[in-house]
């Protein structure tokens, strides 16, 4: 199979990397790609927007399976137009993209399947809004509707930046259109944890539990970022959690799916808040999430492309799948400053060097002077496994000491359980 993967970072390494260990493939390419991707695929100097471009590269070059990482093609349609040339495409349509795309039409499908979510109410009025202005208590979780590239959450502690935040977003247009519409919720408390779901259109299939770090700073603190981490499996998955996840999230999604015709095929990333055992849904993304994915497709046995095709095909309830009990992590090295203002260029040293158990994710990077350089926020994925997660922990840090960049900078706390429950 010749396969194109469309994007980027760190998640489509992870991607390229599991699905070069198919036999099934015979060519690998990816637009744009990165440094690291170069090693297992060809790159080509598509942007991962360009639509049209993608598609005529595909035709072209006779793909014969599309994967798509990132959220902006999905959600401008990729999968339809694909299909509708008669390309083979792995990745939600455009209708169902509006599970990531507006949180109003994710919330509403939430609440009228009955599925457990914070309590919200939208708005696309500023003075409704500002007369409203606290209606769950404080903090106050507002949100721009549409895409704002994980920044359009704000947990406004008072009055006076709630206010500031409606403004911001609904008259500053701080997030262009994706602030026309605001969604005010409830504020929950808890553990976050993310399940990642291959969904066929009939049936939903939990991957392995992986667990976040958010925040820039250890002990989480500071502002949040795309993501400086993550380990799998998490800590406060048990039986119980998953049975009552399945029961009370998976099958209501899959049947308001198929109420609502949403014929999803894809993944589903749900972000859920657990509190005292009890699951409630704080987002969807309709992709891989990153960098969740290098934690979990390391733990992946079964054939990545046989999953994606019988996804495909509507063929998962007959797949089994198996995972590693292995456990994974991967440290996020970042450049200085992030996620605020950071300079770009620095000379990488020490890829080389990692010991094996260890692959070295690319994200920020790009080639100058036939060097690998920093080219991006967060920069790379450090991913170790072990038997334990500990053993995997101790093997991304003492691997990650090897890499060296200007400023680089990564959390020492990665594979440590955070929180109180
Ligand atoms: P979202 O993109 O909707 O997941 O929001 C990004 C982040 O904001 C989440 O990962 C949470 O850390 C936080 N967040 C979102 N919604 C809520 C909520 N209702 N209560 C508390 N924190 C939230
Ligand atoms: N790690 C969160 C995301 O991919 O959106």
């Amino acid at each position: 199979m010749r396969v194109l993967v469309v994007g980027s970072g760190g998640r489509e390494h992870a991607i390229i990397w599991k699905l070069a260990q198919s036999p099934k493939i015979k060519k690998i390419y990816c637009a744009p790609g990165n440094p690291g991707i170069a090693d297992l695929a060809e790159c080509v100097d598509i942007p991962a927007e360009d639509i049209e471009a993608l598609c005529q590269f595909a035709k072209e070059n006779h793909m014969d399976l599309t994967v798509v990482g990132p959220e902006v093609p999905l959600t401008e349609g990729i999968a339809d137009i694909f299909e509708k040339e008669g390309l083979k495409v792995f990745g939600p349509n455009k209708k169902c993209a509006q599970l990531e795309g507006s949180k109003a039409f994710t919330k509403d499908f939430l609440v009228r399947h009955k599925i457990p979510t914070a309590k919200y109410k939208e708005f696309t009025d500023l003075l409704e809004i500002k007369k409203e202005v606290g209606l769950f208590g404080y903090p106050m979780v507002i949100k721009a509707d549409g895409l704002a590239a994980g920044k359009g959450v704000v947990i406004a502690e008072n009055k006076e930046m709630a206010l500031k935040t409606c403004d911001e977003m609904m008259a500053d247009k701080v997030f262009g259109h994706a602030g026309d519409k605001v969604v005010v919720e409830e504020f929950l408390t808890g553990i976050e944890t993310s399940i990642l779901c291959f969904v066929d259109g009939n049936t939903i299939v939990p991957m392995v539990p992986a667990q976040d770090y958010k925040k820039i700073f250890d002990n989480d603190e500071g502002p949040n970022t795309g993501g400086m981490g993550t380990y799998s499996p998490s800590f406060i998955y048990d039986q119980a959690l998953d049975t009552k996840i399945r029961g009370q999230i998976l099958d209501p999604i899959i049947d308001g799916f198929k109420k609502d015709g949403l014929d999803f095929k894809g993944i589903l990333f749900i972000g859920l808040m657990i509190r005292e055992g009890e699951p409630k849904v704080l987002e969807f993304n309709v992709r891989f999430g990153d960098p969740e994915t290098q934690t979990i497709l390391t733990r992946l046995e079964t054939d990545l492309v046989d999953i994606i095709e019988s996804v495909l095909e509507g063929r998962l309830s007959e797949k089994q799948i198996q995972w590693s009990q292995r456990k994974t992590v991967c440290v996020v090295m970042a450049s200085g400053g992030y996620p605020g203002n950071y300079e770009k260029g620095k000379a990488i040293s020490g890829l080389d060097d990692v010991e094996d158990g260890v692959v070295v994710f690319h994200a920020g990077t790009k080639k100058k002077d036939g060097k690998v350089v920093t080219n991006g926020g967060r920069v790379l994925g450090v991913t170790a496994w072990g038997d334990t997660t500990e053993e995997a922990q101790e093997k991304a840090y003492k691997n990650i000491k090897k890499i060296t960049f200007e400023g680089a900078y990564y959390r020492k706390d990665i594979g440590r359980f955070m929180g109180d429950i």
